[in-house]
């Protein structure tokens, strides 16, 4: 569904990414790890069309994507999860959720068929808090406004960046529930993980990155087993 052949990446005259090539299939969750700066968030950004790549290629599907604008992989069916928590705190949890859908004179893409009843169903707490200011929402019900907003897009693939950072435990278990939810719903997901816990139980596939390049890729069992590759990599 997605597939990067050798991408290179900078910011100015500093080179970030380093010939990155990485694939996710339809209906995986692909995790990407790594340790702080090593380039997680400048891969999502690269793929979305934040951040100019240099050079290689972005395939979604049978397109080429590297690029196009962000607006126009939106369109395309990528939708994108940033690290920060984009919400309108000054809007209601529902306005919010309303700025998740597209204009309707845009294509329709594939997706999962994500309406904004479908999304109070499937999650009540947002549902209760529907006429709340986003901006008192907690830190986990940011990120799960965040993520539905999203997914009232109807994306194909979604990128998702660092989704329980700062999140206390029993948070973290309901982001990843709703992670895999969603996925189990037909979505594919390209996830940005710290976590390695975290990774191993929701991701079918890993890449590790390391100073802007894939160092190692193989499944959650594989990496269990490679002791060396975590210290390595991972480990601080
Ligand atoms: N806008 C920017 N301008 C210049 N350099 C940047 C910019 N954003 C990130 N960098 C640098 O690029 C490198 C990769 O950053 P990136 O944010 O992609 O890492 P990351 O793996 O997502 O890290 P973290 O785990 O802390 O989120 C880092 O050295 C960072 O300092
Ligand atoms: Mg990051």
């Amino acid at each position: 569904m997605l597939s990067l052949n050798a991408v290179n990446t900078f910011y100015g005259k500093s080179h970030v990414l380093f010939d990155v090539s990485l694939e996710v299939r339809r209906g995986e969750i692909v995790a990407l790890l790594g340790r702080n700066g090593v380039g997680k968030s400048t891969t999502l950004g690269t793929i979305m069309g934040l951040v100019p790549a240099h050079s290689g290629s972005i395939r979604f599907g049978e397109t080429e994507i590297l690029g196009r604008k962000p607006h126009q992989n939106a369109m395309a069916g990528l939708g994108f999860v940033p690290e920060e928590r984009w919400i309108f705190p000054n809007l209601s949890v529902h306005q919010n959720l309303l700025m998740g859908i597209k204009p309707g004179y845009f294509k329709k893409t594939a997706g999962s068929g994500w309406t904004i009843e479908r999304a109070y169903d499937s999650f009540p707490q947002l549902a209760e808090r529907k006429d709340q200011l986003g901006g008192i929402l907690s830190g986990g019900e940011k990120q799960m406004l965040t993520i539905v907003r999203t997914l009232l897009g109807n994306p194909e693939l979604i990128l998702i960046d660092e989704p329980t950072e700062g999140l206390a435990p029993i948070i973290v278990d309901r982001v990843n529930a709703l992670i895999a939810d969603i996925n189990r719903q037909g979505l594919t997901v390209l996830l940005v993980e710290q976590n390695l816990q975290t990774c191993l139980r929701l991701a079918h596939r890993i890449y590790i990155l390391s100073k802007g390049a894939v160092k190692w890729t193989g499944t959650p069992k594989d990496l269990e087993e490679r002791k060396d590759i975590r210290k390595q990599y991972l480990e601080i």
